[in-house]
């Protein structure tokens, strides 16, 4: 099949999450099956123009209300074939920040950024002559491909394309004012037709759930969480009417980069046969974060973006069950790393220097995110909701035991630790309370001091674990199958 990703962030060019990693190692995967597969995604400022090679014609987007030009940047995603192409228009994309920066955290012309990516992908495909069977959009910045795929360009060239739109977060929709609609490059009847309308704002990820042939989110809980009133954000009454094409496909890990024995930014490696790696990876955490060097207190990891989606209020806002409170009263260490919303971080480094157990680094760090998952003994993911979460997989691939709220992907990858056998690969709790965090953090340190041939046996456990992409990039295959069946009356059957 031909498939052509649709994104604003791909693994190792712009990565403000999961979303990133997910579209690479699938795309990996797909190509590794036989697929011709490539990516579109926008060339940010920070990408270096000179390390990609210029397709010659410029192309002409119809976003906005004038046409406008873009020039095509390529370069295959590393240590691959896949090829990825860029969309490089100054204006929109020539300045620091994917969605937003700190002073301005959503981007006013939004809107039209993701206009000019969307409209530029068709155009890419007619300059290349290359039309995908599959238009594969993520998230609400790329909504606008099922919308044009539907409403304006399903005729000659693209008679023969589908689409799959996949939500990696609900929580991020790309609401504007009924303004910013020109801004998208459309006729004024889609503004109700192309199904854009909320309460008098566009809502660009309702218009792609809209609009998709097929529609899939990252793991099989997430796809009934995000058809209930509460996991919905009010666009699950418009999913449970479409629901006939909703799918969970759990993302896998790309084994490349997060791979324990190979991993060259530890500075010790390990598998399950043999743990003395680990241990080592403990020391060099504990000195590089700051942390007593102790090999006998449990080192708990995190690593997120300090989102309200994550727990964040629950773990770090003071109150009583607070990570405040577990390093007062057990006998931890927590090393930490992320970066977000302000007081979050603010608070965080009051904690540091009240707390000798407690260390973070507020930033972005991909080395020290590797060390983490490999140095710590537990990983704490106490999500609000979590589509699938991945830092949960590189923890059991890494030997740390995962403590994480049953929701979502986190549900469906975590299992529960059972004290009288010692089954399971973590610790999960249920209502997302300080005391709840508190308790369930408590009963790990509790088997962490008791019950080492149970926390042993889950390591090797978690470690043996298969996150690959093999079978989830083949479910997508069947996905896009139904697409083309819904999308064009294409029966893939035929083609063998
Ligand atoms: P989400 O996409 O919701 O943030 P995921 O668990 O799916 O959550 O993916 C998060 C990814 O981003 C992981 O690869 C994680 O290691 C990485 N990450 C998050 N915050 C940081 C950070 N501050 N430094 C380095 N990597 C980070
Ligand atoms: C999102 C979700 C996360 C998921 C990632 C990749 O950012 O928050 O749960 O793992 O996308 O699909």
């Amino acid at each position: 099949m031909k498939i052509l990703m649709v994104t604003s962030e791909t693994v190792p060019f712009a990565k403000t999450g999961g979303l990133a990693d997910a579209v690479s190692a699938l795309a990996i995967n797909l190509r590794k099956q036989g697929h011709d597969v490539r990516i579109v995604m926008p060339r940010y400022y920070k990408i270096d123009r000179s390390k990609l090679k210029a397709i010659e014609a410029p192309l002409a987007v119809a976003a906005g209300t004038i046409e406008t030009w873009v020039k095509v940047y390529e370069a295959p995603l590393p240590g691959t074939d896949v090829p990825v192409y860029f969309i490089d228009h100054e204006q929109c994309f020539g300045r620091d920040g994917i969605y937003g920066t700190k002073a301005e955290p959503d981007f006013h012309d939004n809107p039209y950024r993701s206009a000019v990516l969307c409209h530029g992908a068709f155009q890419l495909c007619r300059l290349l002559g290359w039309y995908p069977d599959i238009m594969h959009a993520h998230d609400w910045f790329c909504c606008l491909v099922p919308v044009l795929l539907k409403h304006v360009c399903r005729n000659g060239y693209f008679a023969h394309t589908a689409s799959v739109l996949t939500i990696h977060n609900l929580g991020y929709q790309g609401w504007y004012s009924k303004d910013s609609f020109p801004a998208l490059g459309l006729d004024w009847n889609l503004y109700y037709g192309g199904g854009f309308e909320r309460n008098g704002s566009i809502n660009l990820l309702q218009a792609g759930i809209s609009c998709a042939d097929m529609i899939t989110t990252v793991s099989p809980t997430y796809a009934g969480e995000m058809q209930s009133v509460e996991g919905g954000f009010g666009l699950d009454g418009l999913l449970r009417v479409r629901s006939d094409v909703v799918r969970g496909v759990l993302n896998g890990c790309d084994l490349e980069t997060w791979n324990p024995k190979t991993d060259k930014l530890l500075p010790a490696n390990f598998d399950y046969k043999d743990l003395s790696g680990k241990a080592k990876c403990k020391e060099a955490l504990q000195k590089r974060m700051g942390l007593p060097v102790k090999k006998d207190v449990p080192v708990i990891g995190i690593v997120t973006r300090l989102a309200d989606q994550k727990g964040i209020a629950e773990v770090f806002a003071p109150s009583y069950g607070s990570i405040y409170s577990i390093c007062a009263n057990m006998d931890v260490q927590f090393a930490i790393l992320g970066s977000g919303e302000k007081w979050c971080e603010d608070e965080i480094n009051s904690l540091q220097s009240k707390l000798p157990n407690l260390r973070a680094y507020i930033g972005y760090d991909e080395s020290l995110s590797h060390l983490i998952e490999a140095g710590s003994d537990f990983f704490l993911m106490p999500s609000r909701y979590e589509p699938c979460g991945l830092n949960q997989m590189y923890s059991m691939l890494y030997g740390t035991l995962p403590i994480v709220r049953r929701t979502g992907g986190l549900a469906d990858t975590v299992e529960q630790y059972n004290e009288f056998s010692g089954d399971g690969t973590g610790f999960l709790f249920d209502n997302l309370t300080p005391g709840a965090v508190y308790d369930t953090t408590g009963w790990a340190v509790w088997a962490y001091y008791n019950k080492k041939d149970h926390i042993k046996k889950m390591q090797v456990r978690g470690m043996k674990k298969n996150f690959s992409w093999d079978t989830s990039a083949q479910n997508y295959v069947g996905i896009y199958s139904d697409a083309l069946w819904r999308g064009c009356g294409i029966n893939t059957a035929d083609w063998r």
